[in-house]
């Protein structure tokens, strides 16, 4: 992606629109300083009618106004949702549930993933679009699909079934391999054809654990092969045009490293639920993972909403200033483009109810000011366009390891994205920056990693951790970690594998709470180092050569080892938690100040964020109260930027003085 301006816009539906409205729209861009238009998301049964009759005289007029107005298309490859027409002419193209039911039309993205019938029409769509508009001077990116994944991740038909096998015989070669890797011998599962192996179906009990698993990695790379299957048109059709799709932030179907490898920038989804406590948090996350996903690299905010949305059973408003403060949060980690969903509200149609940038009500209204103050406040920020951040600290993120502890038949149903943001969250309230790396990706730029629950780790990924360790870094395990070899064996001998060295302990027995997800373990507590409760997990750790800093007390588990810790040979250490310490973070803080990591400022008021990207800093307040940091009032939901010299500095940095001053969010037009 080559941009020098921050992308502002939105995905733009016309065709739900008479072409009177189009040259307001238009208009109101420019008057929004929109940038780049996502075009075409939905309009496969306006642009092919008819079973291969193409219709692009309408979507000629459409970029040509745009354009005209200067502004960029993402243009969608608009494979997202086959018309009518297709399905009925072809019903092997609809998905199937576990439960046997087809999926209809009349909503969308009703086909499957492996259908052969679809992958012909999509292609030849694709390639008619890629065709039709390669040399379009308004075309600044494809965009493939759409949330790829998002209503249909597992598909049970028959023609996934086939290529589910497909997808067994590559990666195990023989029967007897897929036999011994899915431990058939256990309740009498042994495969003698390979006709008789289909996907996890409902089913009596639990299904195998090795072939749900091997289902999940599949069907991510089921939707991963509509992915490429674009791309490679797109690619071969017009060089040079960078590809992309819109991800969905942290999402459990698609294992998302993969994904990165195939887009030329990572795009992002995100829907902050103005009710929940932390969404903001939430947010930071998925924006750190984004930029991790992509390598450090800018990526784009492809969707989010400017205010309510329809979907959720209560629908909250976001209050005045906080789109705002959220989308230059996305920036500040890394995003080079703002856009939402959608540019005009929706007449018509399950979406009229979903906030847009231009409302039913019009104009002179809150949402359209905000649109426009917005488009004014990041076309000032083209100075941080295509600049990078770095982080000290890094929490391993891994999908097998999801996909796994997930799994019923477990010790315990744990919440595999709520630990991973449990850390996170400490890490926030800090104002550390954290990037996300996968077990077995490069860990040479960090101080601290954190593993928590990374319950799926191949030998390869342990050496990768216990060599962090070696290397001087300062490495946290939480447990459920290295539980699990990559085809689900238990690792012998304690857990923990190669890890056992490093961290000089290893786990005999399992002892979760007896509550679900979060609980706290009965009578348990922890003494020592971020003393408090004991919650969701406990276990018997046996310790040969580590330094325990906190014991389990009260119980089952009274005096046993919760915290523990071990030099490493170069400087570093490599910590072992037991649990989920309610005093989380005191020990986050013993392990930053440990690996001498440091953040340029205070702490900050709670809801308050502070991130410094290229020649800009961040201070942005996602609370209902004003805040005061360093001197400087900052309102409810508000925002606000200075700028510093060309070079980031690890002191506490001066700059020009903090803008804007309090924004006119709200204000009638006229006022
Ligand atoms: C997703 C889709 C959009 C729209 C929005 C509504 O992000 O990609 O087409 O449905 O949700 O929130």
């Amino acid at each position: 992606m080559t941009t020098d301006r921050i992308w502002y816009g939105g995905d733009y539906n016309p065709e739900q629109w008479p072409s009177d409205v189009w040259d307001e729209d238009v208009r109101l861009m420019q008057r929004a300083g929109v940038t780049v238009a996502t075009v075409g998301v939905f309009s496969w049964a306006k642009l092919e009618p008819r079973d291969g009759y193409f219709a692009f005289d309408w979507l000629d007029d459409v970029l040509g106004r745009l354009h005209a107005g200067g502004i960029g298309v993402d243009l969608a490859t608009a494979t997202a949702s086959p018309p009518p027409w297709l399905t009925t002419a072809h019903p092997d193209v609809l998905p199937v549930t576990a439960d046997g039911v087809t999926l209809s039309v009349g909503s969308r993205q009703q086909y499957s993933p492996s259908s052969a019938t679809y992958r012909r029409y999509a292609d030849r769509l694709v390639r008619a679009i890629a065709e039709r508009y390669r040399d379009h001077p308004a075309l600044v990116a494809w965009h493939v699909n759409n949330e790829l994944a998002c209503h249909v991740p597992y598909d049970h038909s028959d023609e996934s079934a086939k290529a589910f096998r497909t997808w067994l015989q590559d990666r195990y070669g023989d029967l007897d391999t897929l036999n011994e890797a899915w431990g058939t011998s256990f309740w009498s599962q042994a495969y003698s054809d390979w006709q008789e192996v289909v996907p996890p179906r409902a089913a009596p009990t639990f299904l195998n654990p090795t072939q749900l698993l091997d289902w999940d990695r599949f069907s991510s790379d089921a939707w991963l092969g509509v992915l490429r299957a674009e791309a490679a048109i797109l690619r071969e059709v017009s060089p040079g045009v960078p590809v992309t799709t819109n991800f969905m932030g942290l999402y459990k179907p698609s294992d998302y490293w993969a994904w990165a490898r195939e887009v030329d920038f990572v795009s992002d989804d995100h829907y902050v639920d103005p009710a929940e406590p932390d969404a903001h948090v939430r947010a930071a996350l998925t924006r750190d993972l984004m930029r991790s996903l992509g390598a450090g690299k800018p990526w784009i905010l492809m969707e989010q909403a400017t205010s309510a949305v329809n979907w959720r059973p209560q629908n909250a408003v976001v209050p005045a200033g906080w789109h705002r403060t959220l989308s230059l949060q996305a920036v500040a980690r890394g995003a080079d483009g703002v856009m939402q969903f959608q540019w005009r509200q929706s007449r018509a149609g399950a979406e009229k109810f979903h906030s847009a940038m231009v409302p039913h009500a019009g104009t002179d209204t809150r949402v359209f000011r905000e649109t426009v103050e917005l488009g004014a406040d990041l076309a000032d920020l083209a100075d941080v366009v295509g600049t990078t951040l770095t982080a000290d600290v890094a929490i391993v993120l891994d999908w097998d390891s999801w996909w796994a502890i997930e799994q019923q038949a477990t010790p315990a149903q744990l919440d595999y994205a709520a630990i991973v943001r449990r850390w996170y969250t400490v890490l926030w309230r800090r104002g550390v920056l954290v990037d996300f790396v996968s077990p077995s990706g490069d860990l040479g730029g960090y101080r601290v990693v954190v593993a928590p629950a990374v319950q799926v780790l191949p030998a390869a990924a342990q050496q990768n951790l216990a060599s962090f360790v070696d290397d001087g870094g300062e490495l946290v395990v939480g447990y459920q970690t290295g539980i699990l070899d990559e085809r689900l064996r238990a690792v012998l001998d304690g857990y923990l594998g190669a890890l056992q060295r490093v961290l000089g302990v290893h786990v005999e027995e399992f002892a979760p709470a007896a509550a679900p997800a979060g609980g706290t373990l009965p009578a348990f507590r922890i003494d020592g180092l971020a003393g408090g409760e004991a919650t969701e997990w406990g276990e018997v750790v046996r310790v040969h050569d580590a330094e325990v800093l906190s014991t389990f007390a009260g119980g089952f588990l009274d005096g046993l080892p919760a915290i523990t810790r071990r030099p490493g040979a170069a400087g570093g250490s490599a910590w072992y938690v037991a649990t989920a310490p309610s005093d989380l973070d005191t020990l986050v803080k013993a392990v930053l100040e440990h690996a001498a990591v440091s953040v340029p400022w205070p702490p900050l008021p709670e809801g308050t964020e502070r991130v410094r990207r290229g020649p800009v800093e961040f201070l942005l307040n996602h609370t209902a109260r004003a805040v005061t940091v360093d001197g400087v009032t900052v309102d409810p939901f508000n925002a606000m930027v200075r700028r510093h010299g060309s070079s980031p500095s690890t002191s506490a940095p001066t700059g020009s003085p903090w803008s804007p001053k309090p924004h006119s969010c709200g204000s009638p037009e006229g006022a």
